[in-house]
């Protein structure tokens, strides 16, 4: 039975009677609600500008909400069954940072693994924590890191008695869940704390064809990026928290450092009101898109070189929790064409974006806006490039996928402060990183503040590289920063946080 509460949308009704009354804006934003037309309004219309108030009487404040966005942050924490939620306009990004800075201390631990998100490294850095990285599942075939399993989770928390918490991606970007209700179960008799990053997650809370959620799952607290696989607006994001391991004004007073103090009433609107669109038509939406795909894929595999991964796929490397089927993992390396390839050919040839890259495999999202037609664009691109490309046993060369991730020497936050200097990467050899170096995207770094740098490391870059993938580092240029260990002292051996 739906809640016909949830039809209501406080905060983006009450923005729309102020964009559209005849208020005299003697505050900011300087555009005073559109009233100079540009380029961009003569796009979108003024529309987008009378909305764009920043926090004038009676439309609330995100920082110690009150009035209408407390009240559609308490619909939010309903539809996710949660028990608090909180709006964020800096992403998934802005969550897990208030969530890793608001439960663990400098020097404290946290189990997680190694296949993070670059925010989670950045997280670890404003809080001062000592990462316990558990290896996750390597994919040598699809060259990919999946979930950890529950035996490793397991080894790491009884290996690790003193953690404060434990944190598990709930999807990976691929569409692999882990044993999140067991590590869950595990962790609480351990008095651990349970985060996620739901970042490729928020679809889970509106059916039960997917995977279970990190809420339904009896996580204390998980970042959805309601903007990614939910339909608001790009940066808008949800933190839920539920249970009483969390100090939820600590919370609070967290994502108030982090966030700004001007948040944009835009992306809030779009966060109520795509609340609302999933709470009323997110199941019927997923369970449409889920036959559509259903109906696709033997269409998809039975094009030469083309294999689609799937939760079979999944459950053979022994992660039979469900597969998140809004993810459209397809194997490209049987035409003799990298991902990185298809990824370029079908945006330039035919105007199809997909979501990422990596060496064997695209990766294509669907959500309940994804239409059926534009499954038949992608067969028929990938039909083409197959029917112009494909030649028996003429696969992509392997390569060996190491994923040994560099050791780590000192904490990601003691790296960031220590004294350093930059070297030619070709000399960088058993240097301790001060900086993270990843691919974009996925995000998730090759190397992290702290660690030692390896041949594995700089080979797997070369690659990286040579392949054409987007490298994110500081300096992106042959040169790698590093600890200046001449003149460093380590703090571990000290009291500095
Ligand atoms: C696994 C993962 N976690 C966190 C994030 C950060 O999310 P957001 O872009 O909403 O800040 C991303 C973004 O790509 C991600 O892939």
């Amino acid at each position: 039975m739906k809640n016909l509460n949830q039809e209501k949308t406080p905060f983006f009704t009450k923005l729309k009677d102020y964009g559209e009354s005849d208020v005299v804006p003697f505050d900011v934003p300087g555009h005073k609600l559109g009233r100079l037309p540009n380029d961009l309004s003569a796009f979108t219309g003024k529309g987008l500008y009378q909305l764009d108030a920043n926090a004038p009487r009676g439309l609330d404040t995100l920082s110690k909400p009150t009035g209408v966005i407390k009240e559609a942050q308490a619909l939010a924490a309903e539809a996710f069954s949660a028990d608090k939620a909180y709006f964020l306009t800096s992403g998934t990004t802005a969550g897990i940072i208030a969530m890793i800075m608001a439960t663990v201390s400098a020097k404290e631990k946290i189990i997680l693994p190694r296949n993070v998100h670059k925010s989670v490294i950045n997280a670890l850095i404003f809080s001062g924590a000592i990462p316990v990285f558990v290896r996750p599942d390597i994919d040598n075939n699809l060259g990919i890191a999946n979930g950890v399993s529950l035996a490793n989770m397991k080894k790491a928390i009884d290996d690790n008695p003193d953690a404060k918490a434990v944190f598990v991606i709930n999807p990976t970007y691929f569409g692999v869940v882990s044993d999140l209700k067991n590590i869950v179960d595990y962790a609480h008799t351990k008095d651990m704390i349970v985060m996620c990053d739901e970042a490729h997650g928020a679809q889970f809370y509106f059916s039960n064809l997917l995977p279970q959620s990190a809420m339904a799952a009896g996580a204390d607290v998980a970042a959805t990026s309601m903007h990614k696989t939910g339909v608001s607006l790009t940066q808008s994001s949800i933190l839920l928290t539920k249970g009483n391991r969390i100090d939820n004004a600590k919370i609070q007073s967290t994502l108030n450092m982090i966030q700004s103090t001007s948040p944009s009433a835009v992306l809030l609107a779009s966060l109520d009101v795509a609340r609302k669109q999933m709470y009323f038509e997110g199941e019927a939406g997923i369970k449409k898109v889920l036959k559509m795909r259903e109906k696709m894929v033997p269409k998809l595999n039975s094009i030469p070189g083309v294999e689609i991964i799937d939760e079979t796929y999944a459950l053979k490397r022994g992660f039979d929790f469900g597969f998140d089927s809004t993810k459209l993992v397809i194997k490209v390396a049987e035409m003799g064409i990298s991902g990185f390839d298809i990824y370029r050919t079908l945006k330039d040839r035919f105007n199809i974006q997909l979501e990422l890259a990596e060496t064997y495999l695209v990766l294509a999202i669907i959500t309940i806006a994804t239409t059926k037609s534009d499954l038949d664009r992608l067969y028929q691109a990938l039909k083409t490039i197959s029917d112009e490309n494909y030649e028996q046993n003429q696969t992509l060369p392997k390569i060996k996928f190491h994923y040994n991730f560099p050791e780590t020497y000192v904490r990601p936050r003691e790296a960031y402060h220590a004294p350093h200097k930059i070297v030619p990467l070709a000399d960088s050899e058993n240097e301790i990183s001060a900086e993270s170096i990843m691919i974009y995207p996925p995000g998730i770094p090759l190397l992290i503040p702290g660690e030692v740098i390896n041949t594995q490391f700089l080979e797997d870059l070369d690659f990286y590289q040579q392949s054409g993938s987007v490298i994110f580092s500081e300096l992106n240029n042959g040169y790698v920063k590093v600890i200046d260990k001449e003149n460093w002292h380590k703090w571990e051996d000290s009291d500095e946080l």
